[in-house]
């Protein structure tokens, strides 16, 4: 079965719709969501909304929440965050629905998605605070996989799409769009990037210098996720653009 994997979408559904448009030639029948569905964003009600729809319309569905969609019910303190999320968390909290709030707060953190298979919002081992950058932090959770026999983790929480691999820290990978990967048993931890607010542009300079996509601009604007092959045990890493001007509009008159 093909799984459309997307994370940290942060209230973002042009991004997010863009996404969903884009999976639809690979025909996904799994669906799984690394969670931040909220913050950042203007829009949280709306890509809660696209997230339920995707999932009930999945045959398999994995949804699970991050950071920011903790913060919303106190689960991480507001203090945990730097300036500019904490406003993001207080202007979500203004604007989101109960029903929203209600529903974020049902997900769990972390899921095993088959005998091999983990993911988590962030580090498996500290799911809504851990980033995983392929340092020591990623080796230590190597060795976790290891001793619990999963071979291949899904994490967001960076907004960087990776791919880190082997026992040894120093097997790391920033994929490029178009990239894939083929897994064997050597423990293997994905990052699909980030939907809706993406830190940096994977691949995008090469692409753009092989003439394979525009240049990034406002009105062309990357939103990264990934389709994992789970009886294949593929992942390929895709980005989409989109015009993110309006999205920008809105943010401005919310004082994001
Ligand atoms: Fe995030």
């Amino acid at each position: 079965m093909k799984f459309l994997v997307v994370s940290d979408i942060h209230a973002n559904p042009e991004a997010l719709s863009a996404v969903l448009g884009d999976a639809l030639q690979e025909d996904c029948r799994g669906f799984l969501c690394l969670g931040d569905i909220t913050g950042y964003g203007p829009d949280p009600d709306a890509c809660v909304r696209l997230v339920l729809a995707q999932a009930r319309d999945a045959e398999m569905a994995f949804v699970l929440s991050g950071n920011h969609d903790a913060a919303l019910t106190g689960k991480i303190p507001v203090e945990w965050f730097n300036a500019h999320a904490q406003r993001s968390v207080q202007y979500t909290r203004s604007v989101i629905s109960e029903a929203s709030v209600e529903w974020l707060d049902s997900l769990e953190h972390t899921a095993r998605l088959d005998n091999a298979t983990w993911a988590s919002h962030g580090s498996p081992l500290e799911p809504l605070t851990g980033y995983l950058w392929g340092g020591l932090e990623t080796a230590i959770v190597f060795s976790w996989m290891t001793d619990s026999e999963f071979s291949l983790c899904f994490c967001g929480h960076t907004h960087e799409a990776a791919l880190y691999y082997g026992k040894a820290r120093k097997k790391v990978i920033a994929p490029a769009p178009g990239d894939a990967a083929v897994f064997s048993d050597v423990p293997a931890i994905v990052n699909p990037g980030s939907v809706g607010f993406p830190r940096t542009f994977n691949g995008a300079k090469a692409a753009v210098r092989k003439g394979r996509v525009p240049p990034v601009s406002r009105a062309s604007y990357p939103a990264y996720y990934a389709i994992w092959n789970q009886t294949e045990r593929t992942v390929s890493w895709r980005e989409v653009r989109y015009d993110r001007r309006p999205l920008e509009e809105r943010l401005s008159r919310a004082g994001l």
